[in-house]
């Protein structure tokens, strides 16, 4: 079914991009439209993390808006889901997306289960997926594809960068918490694995369901715990709600609170005074200053009214990963090989400063160390320089 279709369109394209050819060749007639390349926005705009998904779709039309609403000559139609950062629901979602929707690319998601039950479709049916959040590390290890791609981050990268910052600081007895999901998991996972090798001990795992915020009982084992330090992945209204009532446990005055950037990013408004002085690690902070990313900071304050975050510049850079593949094969989609020859040779010129993918097709990027003042992420200095992702078990 899904190859029939995949081949349908394909003889679409293909014959708009014949004719083009024909047409330029006969008369210098006026080169036909190319069908519009529809691409598949899978991402939560309730719950939790809805936020963040209509940060990331800003951040993508941002881009298609400035190359004037087409890529690799197609113009881009959008068809949303809302994916509810559930992953009971999104095989069904994405099949929806390819089979009834007929997308071209699909772009998505926020949450870890969710882009994993993505990764397993699109591998199964030969689709494009770009993800422009979520950090599950088997998205670019074990289930990595020749199709499929990541402009945001792994889990591992950021909770391994700020492994290293602690153990350099000297903390010797840390807490985590989290969510129990593999988003959680696996950025202890990236902590402990470079803070116990700078010698530092994670003394207890702390988790609660995603996305529960019922918080209290673990932070009087916090309490009690007496670490030197606190660790923690927690984001969107979840981790609005974890810091407030960190603060209000009385613990931000005693146990210092670090995390990965998440923490932090696109919810000081919300966490007020409390969210003062917590450092975090993170590919993107609110106060690079280079002209690349002032540019892209006015035009989305501009166009939105608010300030971007680090989920609007994955969503930014998810189109640029597009317009990459897509303008090296001038928009046939049908060019696989080409297409992500083009992907794997470029360098993205994101506003967090110019990356490109490994070989498993995650960012290799600089990891800044954060710290909030008022209402913004400073940058205090790179935590790790283009930090690549180790891509276990990806075999491309
Ligand atoms: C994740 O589920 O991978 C995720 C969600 C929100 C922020 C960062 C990562």
């Amino acid at each position: 079914m899904t190859t029939f279709r995949r081949t349908f369109i394909s003889a679409a394209a293909v014959a708009a991009l014949g004719l083009a050819t024909f047409g330029a060749t006969t008369a210098q007639a006026q080169a036909p439209t190319l069908p519009k390349l529809k691409v598949g926005l899978m991402l939560p705009y309730t719950g939790t993390f809805a936020a963040l998904g209509t940060a990331i779709e800003n951040g993508f039309r941002q881009y298609v808006a400035e190359q004037g609403g087409k890529l690799g000559g197609r113009e881009i139609e959008y068809v949303k889901v809302d994916d509810e950062s559930n992953p009971a629901k999104a095989t069904d979602n994405v099949n929806k997306l390819i089979k009834r929707d007929n997308v071209d690319v699909l772009v998505g998601s926020v949450h870890s289960g969710v882009a994993m039950a993505m990764a397993k479709v699109a591998k199964d049916t030969n689709t494009l997926l770009i993800v422009p959040n979520a950090g599950a590390d088997a998205v670019t290890g074990a289930m990595c594809a020749p199709n499929i791609f990541r402009s945001s981050f792994s889990n591992w990268q950021p909770g391994y960068a700020m492994g290293e910052v602690m153990a350099k600081k000297g903390y010797k007895k840390v807490v985590s918490i989290t969510w129990k999901y593999a988003a959680g998991d696996e950025s202890v996972k990236g902590f402990k694995e470079s803070f116990e090798k700078g010698g530092g001990t994670v003394v207890k795992e702390l988790s609660l369901p995603f996305p529960n915020v019922e918080f209290q009982a673990l932070l009087t084992e916090i309490a009690a715990a007496k670490p030197d330090a606190v660790f923690t992945f927690f984001a969107g209204g979840g981790a609005v709600k974890f810091v407030k009532d960190y603060s209000a446990a009385g613990l931000k005055k005693s146990i210092p609170l670090y995390g990965s950037g998440f923490l932090t990013d696109g919810t000081l408004d919300a966490q007020g005074a409390d969210a003062d002085g917590i450092m975090t690690t993170l590919h993107y902070a609110d106060s690079l200053g280079t002209p690349r990313d002032n540019a892209f900071r006015l035009a989305y304050a501009k166009t939105y009214k608010m300030q971007p975050d680090v989920y609007a510049v994955q969503g930014y850079d998810a189109a640029q990963i597009l317009s990459a593949g897509l303008t090296a094969v001038k928009g046939d989609t049908t060019k696989r090989a080409e297409f992500t020859a083009a992907i794997a040779k470029a360098k993205i010129d994101s506003p967090r400063g110019a990356f490109s993918l490994s070989k498993a097709h995650n960012p290799v990027q600089d990891i800044y160390l954060r710290q909030v003042v008022g209402k913004e992420n400073k940058v205090i200095g790179i935590a790790s320089k283009s930090l690549a992702d180790p891509g276990i078990g990806c075999k491309i």
